[in-house]
């Protein structure tokens, strides 16, 4: 079969193996967000499914009025975008982006920064500490913490100033931030690790990680661009422990599945170490624009408003229902 039979592009990059089907052709939303959440539980990154209508209709009478514009100038959308993000997630501030790697590289610089402005770290020595098997993008500060092979070969060298620890290990955790704890800025970690199968974390890991960073005076990251937004049946996957991170990031589902939206959402002791100018300014692309926000919120609007948090459990309950049923 062609590279365009099966629904590549020969002109394209090479991408990975897909399941030949064309699913924006044939697949309702409807269809493809139960097919997709039983079938492909790790590539399901729009809860709302394709083209939802209360999106396409915002995306296209926003896209009309005014798309992107500089940083240097107010937008009105920006504003309701953050709120609504204060007003769900209860941080203090947000720092919007475009893709999840973007919103995890913005969250991995403001660590570094925390790190030398408030923790005192000695220049140059910030430590970041991620999960084996993690994954939190594509990009060359991301991939440095990756342990796939295939996501590092040929792509070197590195970004230094990482270290790895099991996922779901609070006793390796804890060791390594009593050997270096004072040059870690932040633990960065996925919650639910997704592309490495949908991995769950031991009863009482959150928590564990959210006691040893407040003792060890050590961010903690939560990478919620697959996990958050009800993917896991709580708006974070950190709810199911109750434990509130210092740094959250989103991505995907914030898009609506239409654009790539990201955020990073912290308090102001922690945001305000990077200061106007330092990060994220990029005119034409920058995160938060009229456009972006605009989606942003009605897709917000839709996991809300839809229910799908409180319909994620109930699917979620039906099928594993099914399948014990089955055996
Ligand atoms: C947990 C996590 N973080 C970050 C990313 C990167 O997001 P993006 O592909 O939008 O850059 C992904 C992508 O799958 C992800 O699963």
């Amino acid at each position: 079969m062609s590279r365009e039979e099966k629904g590549q592009s020969s002109v394209g990059c090479q991408e990975p193996q897909r399941p030949p089907s064309r699913i924006g052709r044939f697949l309702s939303h409807f269809f493809y967000a139960v097919w997709a959440s039983h079938q492909l539980g790790t590539l399901v990154q729009r809860p709302q499914g394709h083209c939802h209508p209360k999106i396409i209709k915002v995306l296209k009478d926003q896209a009309e009025k005014l798309t992107r514009s500089s940083r240097a100038f107010y937008n009105d959308n920006f504003p309701v975008f953050a709120e609504r993000l204060r007003s769900i997630f209860g941080y203090d501030m947000v720092l919007p982006m475009n893709t999840g790697a973007e919103g995890v590289e913005t969250a991995l610089k403001l660590a570094r920064k925390w790190g030398y402005e408030k923790k005192k770290i000695p220049k140059d020595e910030a430590i970041i500490v991620s999960s084996c098997g993690c994954f939190h993008g594509r990009t060359l500060a991301v991939v440095s913490m990756s342990c796939d092979n295939e996501a590092i070969r040929g792509f070197g060298p590195l970004l230094p100033g990482h270290l790895k620890v099991d996922f779901g290990d609070a006793t390796a955790l804890e060791n390594l931030f009593k050997e270096k704890g004072d040059k870690i800025a932040g633990f960065l970690f996925e919650p639910i690790q997704g592309d490495a199968g949908v991995i769950i974390p031991p009863d009482g890991y959150l928590k564990a990680v959210r006691d040893l960073c407040s003792k060890y005076n050590i961010l903690m990251i939560a990478d919620e661009v697959q996990s958050g937004l009800g993917r896991s049946g709580r708006m974070l996957a950190c709810d199911w422990e109750d434990v509130r991170p210092d740094v959250v990031v989103l991505g995907k589902a914030l898009g609506g599945g239409v654009i790539p939206v990201s955020a990073v959402l912290a308090d102001k002791d922690v945001m305000l170490c990077i200061r106007p100018g330092e990060h994220g300014r990029s005119d034409l692309h920058s995160g938060g624009n009229p456009l972006a926000s605009a989606v942003a919120v009605a897709s917000l609007d839709v996991i809300i408003d839809d229910q799908l948090v409180e319909r994620s459990i109930h699917r979620a309950t039906l099928h594993w229902q099914y399948k014990l049923n089955e055996e």
